[in-house]
């Protein structure tokens, strides 16, 4: 047996718990949380750690990345802060298709050597799952390239790796009708082995309604869970269409109706995901319409939407305190529940996400007083520790003894 003992924590957040003050200990035994509270070392095998001063809060669930790139456009910021639209940017053949130029050149060790990098600083910044969207192939050879990485990612490194197919854009290079052809015909089926989540980006200019909705049915028939970025810049329908084939999250929300609001609302099941980074690094004109949702407490998301274009940030403490901002949200035990037990219940993933005996112990140590502070002080360099599956992650952040 293996185990941890966290010693002397001095206070922790359960998302359905609620707080509780210390000195309290955690006892993680194989992996998994088995005390809390008072609890006793059992044998020769348990490392101790002293957490004095320290708030623990359950490891981050980021459920909406495209982490695995080539490539950096760091240009198209500067581009888009003087007032040229994203989707302008991608019509005239940017954005997403220069990723997907050097995705389609990076060979299958570059693209893993990436997402090797970016997982060890997701981990240091506290995420301990992270779901990951193809979409940078656009290509049967190159979305099936990124697929199989997400797999080889998920076994090489401590943070579980969740892949998504995403059909994000039709290619520069393909007719319409032949491409939407081959992703339901082609690749929806092959790539089933590969992912258990499906996605498509229906936006004005990207992928219609219709056009959406048959994709998403052809996924559904091969047993993917559906998830899809929707209602962004414009409203086409997406919520409506989630409802109709039972999606489990919809993702962006800048423009949300009352009505479309009411409907989340009244479907269970169905989680609204906000990206509010991916707000800001576009100078979006609109704001998530999170304050609509909000009272939706196990069910409303946020997340990083990490991505080399609209979203070049990892830190969900960073996100937090920006969803604050841009937001005015003003409960921060809501931001941590969005960003921790919720995302891992849309996941399927009720293993994690909580601090309660028999969950996995995925967890983060603070050096904050109080879970108020955490989107106050939070982009300060507060993580002392982050623990994976029962063990302490090497994040150059440890306290030095
Ligand atoms: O979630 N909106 C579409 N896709 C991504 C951006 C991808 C990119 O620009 O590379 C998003 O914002
Ligand atoms: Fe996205």
């Amino acid at each position: 047996m293996s185990g941890l003992l966290l010693n002397n924590i001095a206070s922790l957040y359960d998302p359905r718990d609620g707080e509780r003050s210390g000195p309290l200990s955690i006892l993680i035994e194989d992996g998994v949380i088995s005390c809390i509270g008072s609890c006793a070392k059992i044998g020769n095998g348990v490392e101790v750690v002293d957490c004095s001063g320290l708030l623990a809060i359950p490891g981050f669930v980021d459920c909406h990345t495209h982490l695995l790139f080539a490539g950096s456009r760091e240009q198209e910021l500067y581009m888009r802060a003087a007032g040229r639209p994203y989707l302008e940017i991608l019509e005239s053949g940017g954005g997403i298709h220069n990723t997907v130029a050097s995705v389609r050149a990076a060979s299958e060790e570059e693209l893993f050597g990436n997402g090797m990098r970016y997982l060890d600083q997701a981990l240091t910044l506290g995420v301990t799952t992270v779901e990951i969207k193809s979409g940078y192939g656009l290509d049967f050879t190159n979305e099936e390239k990124m697929l199989k990485v997400c797999r080889r990612l998920d076994e090489a490194h401590p943070v579980d790796v969740v892949p998504t197919f995403l059909v994000h854009t039709v290619p520069k290079d393909r007719d319409r009708t032949d491409y939407l052809h081959e992703v339901e015909k082609r690749m929806i089926p092959a790539f089933r082995s590969l992912a258990d989540w499906f996605d498509i980006f229906l936006e004005k200019g990207v992928f219609s309604l219709a056009e959406s909705e048959r994709l998403i049915e052809a996924a559904k028939r091969e047993g993917y869970h559906i998830g899809f970025h929707t209602n962004q810049v414009n409203d086409l329908g997406g919520v409506g269409l989630a409802v109709r084939c039972g999606a489990r999250h919809v993702n962006h929300l800048e423009v949300l109706t009352d009505e479309d609001a009411d409907l989340i609302r009244r479907t269970d099941g169905l989680y609204p995901v906000f990206l509010p980074a991916a707000e800001g690094f576009v100078f979006s004109d609109h704001v998530g319409q999170f304050h609509k949702v909000r009272d939706l407490r196990e069910r409303v998301v946020i997340s990083s939407d990490f991505n080399p274009g609209s979203s070049p940030v990892l830190s969900p403490l960073f996100i937090i305190t920006y969803t604050v901002l841009r937001y005015r949200a003003d409960d921060p035990r809501l931001l941590i529940n969005a960003y921790t037990a919720n995302p891992a219940e849309m996941l399927y993933l009720s293993d994690r996400g909580r601090i309660a005996p028999g969950k996995k112990a995925d967890l983060v140590l603070l050096d904050l007083a109080a879970v108020d502070q955490i989107p106050y002080l939070g982009t300060f360099d507060v993580i002392r520790y982050v623990i994976k599956n029962g063990s302490l992650a090497d994040t150059g952040h440890q306290r030095k003894k």
